[in-house]
């Protein structure tokens, strides 16, 4: 393999073969080929994309470079579901124990918050004790023995990616739809899976703000899963105001385990629901989306879904008690209300404007080492759309120091008036349901199909 060959062709547009593809993967993962050629590859693949096979070729040489999630033959379908991040975006640890509760294997393999978006492994480790890092063997201990595991990448899985998405950040070739897509789905094939359900998030808040981009992801990726024989569905939703009624870490972890109880916003468990409907479906235990979404609603109601949480917060070391005692939980020492200036309905506030509020306070990161204080984060009271009074409360603000919520309130209030002025309509919560075979409008979805 003479590489800068491989470069110059890449360049002219040509179509690299997937022997290629895997001797190049394979010699960058083995420290063979430096990162200024794999950089230099990128950056053609930037411009001039990568056609279905050698999408293929890539996800397989990267899925190739390290181990599987080991599974038995036989038994429960493993589904599992991925969201292109977001803020306020909680439905992981909903849907893991809820999947897990209805008879569903869910390998929930997640990962940190990066820039303004929340992570599931923060969530999950604002409960005291809760452990995310495992070797492969016991995840899929864990998984076999109750069902789902929650749990953080290893180095054993893809550590292709972990290479090519360190060199991808630095050097502007995150943003291609190609490269995301192989990241992505290396990850998740290399879970074993029946199924897949992909949360593509449109709106300012989203990796991908633009529907049609959004789109040509979500295809593309349901296109790559459907060839590696894993049944991949994709929905997208909206990410132009936070999901949900928090953003943090252990306050969404409040509204997780409120939302197993029933008691949720109702935007929180519509998204929930359809992601969750879409799993019982390609696990093949419900036959249309009314029947799945009852069963999820039964199996909330039935205390079932709550109990599963217990008993994964047990194996993953947590404090179980949090289930039931939320104050357990860590908490700011700062509460801040913030009232609405006048009368009026609740627009859409900027996710991403939230989320580097939280940032800003200490619940996320700006660079990949630091610490995540997991106490801090706003509440969003109303949803989006609901008459608010001049003086009620809209907001609460949880940070760790005076100075931290005097910037986080001014921002707030600043975000909130501007939102007003601009009289923008949201976006519907469910946009699109993507499968290998069409795309249609989620509210022209037949429920009985
Ligand atoms: N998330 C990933 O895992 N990879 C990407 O390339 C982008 C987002």
């Amino acid at each position: 393999m003479v590489v800068p060959r491989l470069i110059e062709r890449k360049r002219a547009g040509e179509a690299l073969t997937s022997g290629e593809w895997r001797a190049l993967v394979a010699g960058y993962t083995a420290g063979e080929v430096p990162d200024y050629q794999v950089s230099a590859l990128l950056m053609a693949v930037m411009f001039r994309g990568l056609d279905p096979s050698e999408l293929g070729a890539l996800t397989q040489a990267m899925l190739d470079s390290g181990d599987r999630l080991s599974r038995p033959s036989g038994g429960p379908s493993r589904i599992d579901k991925h969201s292109t991040g977001g803020v306020g975006d909680k439905t992981s640890l909903i849907l893991a124990p809820l999947l897990a509760a209805c008879g569903v294997r869910v390998p929930m393999m997640s990962g940190r918050g990066l820039g303004h978006t929340g992570g599931t492994l923060d969530k999950l480790e604002a409960i005291p004790g809760f452990m995310t890092r495992m070797p492969l063997i016991d995840a899929a201990r864990q998984l076999d023995a109750i069902g789902v595991v929650m749990f953080g990448q290893t180095d054993e899985i893809v550590p292709a990616d972990r290479k090519l998405y360190a060199l991808r950040d630095v050097t502007g070739t995150v943003e291609s739809i190609p490269l995301i897509t192989a990241s992505i789905m290396s990850k998740k094939l290399a879970e074993q899976l029946d199924g897949l359900v992909l949360d593509v998030k449109v709106g300012s808040g989203a990796f991908m703000p633009k529907l049609d981009d959004a789109r040509t992801l979500a295809r593309t990726m349901v296109d790559v899963g459907t060839q590696a024989g894993c049944r991949t569905v994709a929905l997208l939703t909206a990410m132009d105001r936070p999901l949900g009624r928090t953003a943090g870490n252990a306050i969404e972890v409040v509204e997780s385990i409120a939302a197993l109880r029933g008691e949720a916003a109702g935007d929180l468990m519509e998204v929930t629901l359809a992601l969750g409907a879409e799993m019982l479906m390609l696990a093949g235990k419900a036959v249309n989306r009314a029947e799945a979404v009852a069963r999820l609603k039964a199996t909330i109601r039935s205390g079932a879904a709550l109990d599963k949480l217990r008993e994964v917060v047990r194996w993953q070391g947590g404090d179980v008690a949090v289930i039931d005692d939320p104050s357990r939980l860590p908490a700011a020492p700062i509460v801040r209300k913030i009232r609405a200036g006048h009368n009026g309905r609740m627009p859409p506030l900027p996710p991403r404007a939230l989320g580097e509020m939280v940032v800003a306070m200490g619940g996320g990161r700006r660079t990949a080492a630091d610490e995540v204080d997991p106490a801090v984060g706003l509440e969003i009271l109303p949803r989006v759309g609901q008459s608010v009074q001049g003086g009620e409360v809209v907001a609460v603000v949880h940070a760790r120091t005076a100075a931290d919520a005097d910037v986080a309130e001014t921002s707030l209030l600043r975000a909130l008036d501007a939102a007003w002025q601009r009289h923008e309509q949201p976006l519907p919560l469910l946009l699109e349901r993507i499968t290998s075979e069409h795309s249609e409008p989620y509210g022209e979805l037949q429920w009985d199909r």
